[in-house]
């Protein structure tokens, strides 16, 4: 048993800014599946949406990510985060975080920050560091998390569960106590108690067989937090980034909407723009709207991919604005000064998540959600490029403020150990990866961009069957973190479903055939499931 003031579950810049913000009042662990650096955040390319320019204001922001969430945001929330995004990034300037900058023109030198542009925005307002500003943010939070003697980290432990009250069958409001965790070198399932644990585990790319997000992204935090009784909302808004490289070697490789802001232009393979067709802002339009697309045009000329070109550019800008897509293009032979880029659609981004409100409080007491496994109300239902980091920067603030402000009572119930279960049989991990496979398969063809009733209802059986194999193996054997991954994606698959099933319309992300208009009476409306426990 090991006690702490405050759980952290995730090491992405939700959970590093929670962790660095309550350490100086507790004792905080943070635990991750993987190794420290690893999160989504790492990953990112683009940058941080906020407003830093003369150019631009609160207003302008607000209005881009109102009309990107397609009448589903909520207005309060995008207020409240636009307008503390510059308080946190100067914040985080003072960390240590360098972000890329410019000369300003005929200024003597002067330098100023180098505001980039990405689709839906109506100014150059994305903060940046070349394109790998996720793992520049990683670094400045890291090097400052290993500062804090009150922060233990603990690396390759695997979340199973939450401990709730209802759980354990204590009466009255449900309350987070602790979670169990697997550490994977030992194979030990141990129990952490905390009257504040705070969710910040991504989102669930994988649930997909095409994702632009890495393997650790499995929808952990929604399904343990719908396993414990929280309302998860709006999951059918799964947000597939336009540009995915093409490459058969190349595995979840991103190509920046960064490239597009800077002048790159999709094509057809023979070389035809086709976005005018769709849009009045064309390869800058809101992803819904270029995702859809693409997919269009893929399956109207039955080719595998379409072409993103930024050979319009010099090839030393590309160069030095882009150098880890220009390295890893021409690793796959790719000469993006030269030659335009293949690329797919590919799931991104959960728009959806655990609800919470804007201080990431969720309806279990002592539980918090902040960043890509919280729905806050921000993204409604089509997230905004680059407003990610800036929602998980400015609710792990608001997060930490409140529970420092309203501090939860010490755990005082007794929780009990983890059961283990019997032996694990290795011929069993086979059916483990099966299952894996097809739901990620199913997930793509029937749940994908464009959706219907019908494959809906099939993929739903489906997932019901896998569910009940899977909820065997989890009872019969030891768990292992590719059991547990499964059991989550099998949930977050299942919610995804149920959501898109219970919205009548097409709006944002969901888009189905059998609906293919916005419903009015669903505008402002959440889908919400709560699982009765
Ligand atoms: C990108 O660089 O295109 C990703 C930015 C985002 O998803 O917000």
């Amino acid at each position: 048993m090991k006690q702490y003031d405050f759980l952290v579950l995730g090491s992405g810049v939700a959970g590093l800014t929670f962790a660095l913000n309550v350490a100086a009042k507790g004792k905080v662990a943070i635990i991750t599946k993987k190794n420290r650096a690893e999160s989504n955040t790492n990953y990112a390319q683009g940058g941080i949406a906020a407003v830093t320019s003369k150019e631009d204001s609160v207003e302008m922001h607000v209005r881009d990510t109102l009309e990107s969430g397609a009448g589903l945001c909520n207005e309060n929330v995008v207020r409240t985060i636009v307008q503390e995004g510059p308080a946190r990034i100067a914040e985080l300037i003072e960390l240590g975080m360098k972000f890329s900058e410019r000369e300003v023109p005929a200024s003597d030198g002067r330098r100023e920050l180098d505001l980039g542009k990405e689709g839906g925005h109506s100014k150059r307002r994305i903060l940046h560091a070349k394109d790998v500003t996720g793992r520049e943010i990683e670094r400045a939070l890291l090097a400052a998390v290993a500062e804090q003697p009150n922060i233990d980290i603990f690396e390759n432990h695997f979340v199973i569960d939450l401990i709730t009250s209802h759980k354990l069958g204590k009466p009255g409001p449900n309350r987070c106590l602790g979670v169990y965790v697997l550490d994977k070198a030992t194979g030990q399932v141990e129990t952490y108690e905390a009257p504040v644990v705070l969710m910040a585990t991504g989102g669930c790319g994988k649930v997909y067989l095409y994702t632009t997000n890495p393997d650790i992204a499995t929808g952990d935090g929604v399904a343990m937090a719908y396993r414990a009784g929280a309302a998860v909302a709006n999951m059918e808004f799964i947000q597939f980034h336009p540009t995915c490289l093409f490459h058969p070697k190349a595995k979840s490789f991103l190509i920046s909407e960064a490239v597009r802001g800077e002048g790159g232009v999709l094509k057809t393979i023979d070389g035809v723009e086709f976005m005018d067709k769709y849009h009045p802002l064309k390869s800058l339009a809101q992803r819904d709207v270029v995702a859809r697309a693409i997919d269009s045009e893929m399956k109207r000329t039955g080719a595998a991919y379409v072409h993103l070109d930024i050979t319009n550019k010099p090839a030393r800008f590309i160069i030095d604005r882009f150098p880890n897509i220009y390295s890893t293009c021409l690793k796959y032979g790719i000469d993006i000064t030269k030659e335009p880029i293949p690329v797919v659609p590919a799931a991104h981004y959960q728009c959806g998540g655990v609800k919470t409100n804007v201080d990431g409080e969720t309806d279990i007491a002592g539980l918090y959600a902040v960043g890509e496994v919280a729905c806050t109300g921000l993204h409604g239902a089509n997230r905004l490029a680059s407003n990610s980091l800036l929602e998980a920067l400015v609710c792990a603030h608001r997060a930490a403020q409140k529970v420092l402000m309203e501090p939860h009572a010490p755990v005082d119930v007794a929780v009990p150990p983890w059961q283990l279960g019997k032996a694990s049989n290795p011929d069993e991990m086979v059916v483990v990866s099966h299952n894996w496979d097809e739901i990620r398969r199913l997930m793509w063809d029937y749940v994908g961009i464009v959706r219907t009733n019908k494959r809906l209802q099939r993929a739903k059986k489906r997932i019901a069957n896998l569910q009940e194999e899977i909820d065997e193996y989890y009872w019969d054997f030891t768990v292992t973190s590719d059991l547990l991954e499964l059991r989550n994606i099998a949930i977050v698959a299942e919610l995804i479903v149920d959501s898109a099933l219970q919205r009548p319309e097409s709006r944002g992300l969901n888009y189905n055939l059998d609906h293919p208009q916005p419903a009015p009476a669903w505008a402002q409306r959440d889908t919400v499931l709560r699982k009765a426990i």
